[in-house]
């Protein structure tokens, strides 16, 4: 296992667009427990291979239940099949740092994937878990919550991104 580094906008990587993963043979289950450490080291309550710099269709996610044995869900290929209601918080993004989106999300979702193990799995979720995986979703297309953002709110964001940059 191995922490790697977080790609952050304007990286023009994070806006590609990945592919399903044919076989989760050991070297997907390896970039897996990457994803992992690199999340958990982040810290964060989500990643997408994409953020990794591997256009794979792969995320993670931490519902943060405390309650729950495995808090963490290993999506593989994730489909979303069912959505319904509607949800909004302030996102945030480790690809994104310093910047929080209100997003308008489903408040309920069904999904589609394979686990870990390569095994199919549905996953009926709402609440947090729920905009969290749709948010990881947007990754596997190239969408970013900068995208949600207004032209003005992304503007002023890449000026400091640019003036943070200088000082460096
Ligand atoms: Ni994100």
């Amino acid at each position: 296992m191995a922490i790697r580094e977080i790609l952050t906008y304007p990286d023009p990587r994070l806006t590609k667009k990945s592919s399903d993963v044919a076989c989760v043979n050991d070297a997907i289950k390896s970039i897996i427990n990457d994803m992992i450490e690199t999340m958990y080291d982040a810290p964060g309550i989500g990643l997408a291979a994409t953020q990794i710099g591997i256009l794979k269709n792969i995320v993670i996610v931490d519902s943060c239940d405390k309650d729950e044995d495995s808090p963490l869900t290993v999506l593989v290929n994730p489909k979303i099949t069912h959505a319904q209601g509607e949800a909004s918080i302030e996102e945030g993004c480790l690809s994104v740092p310093n910047l929080l989106v209100k997003i308008k999300r489903a408040a309920e979702i069904v999904v589609r994937a394979f686990n870990a193990d390569g095994d199919e799995v549905e996953l009926q979720c709402g609440g947090l878990l729920a905009i969290a995986v749709q948010h990881e979703i947007d990754h596997l297309s190239g969408i970013l919550i900068v995208d949600y953002a207004s032209y003005l709110k992304r503007n002023l964001y890449l000026k400091k991104i640019k003036k943070r940059e200088l000082k460096k």
